[in-house]
């Protein structure tokens, strides 16, 4: 009978010892499931590069006229219309590219 209770302790103990590790693989396993982060990464890096040329869009873009609302030009017209734009803003290359990379995610979504 004590035998028996002592083994119970022991394999009790094991048990116990044990399952934090489990725990932990799988918890580090998850994030490496492919489809799951690498899309969902990349969407929002996008996002947040929009994000920042939304800001400089909206500081930079209503000094002359109002603050002109992306989805009513098409993005040819934009094509031709943005560099210009760019040029009266004296953006710098890098915000350039920016309020570009916003406009086209909101021409997308
Ligand atoms: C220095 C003044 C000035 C700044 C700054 C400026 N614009 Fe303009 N924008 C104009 C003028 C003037 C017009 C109208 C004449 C024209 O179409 O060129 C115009 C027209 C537009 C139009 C309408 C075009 C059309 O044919 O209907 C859009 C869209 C536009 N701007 C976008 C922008 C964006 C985006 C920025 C910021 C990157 C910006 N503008 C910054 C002066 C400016």
């Amino acid at each position: 009978m004590k035998n028996k209770t002592l083994a119970l302790l022991f394999l009790g103990s094991i048990v116990v010892a044990c399952s934090p590790k489990v725990a932990e693989v799988v918890a580090e396993e998850v994030p490496e499931t492919p489809e799951a982060t690498t899309e969902e990464t990349v969407v929002s890096a996008e996002e947040a590069l929009a994000m920042d040329g939304k800001v400089i869009y909206s500081a930079n873009c209503a000094k002359c006229h109002d603050l002109p609302i992306v989805d009513s030009y098409s993005k040819e017209k934009w094509a031709k219309i943005y560099p210009s734009m760019a040029d009266n803003s004296k953006l710098t290359p890098s915000d350039r590219a920016t309020v570009n990379a916003y406009i086209q995610w909101e021409l997308a979504n």
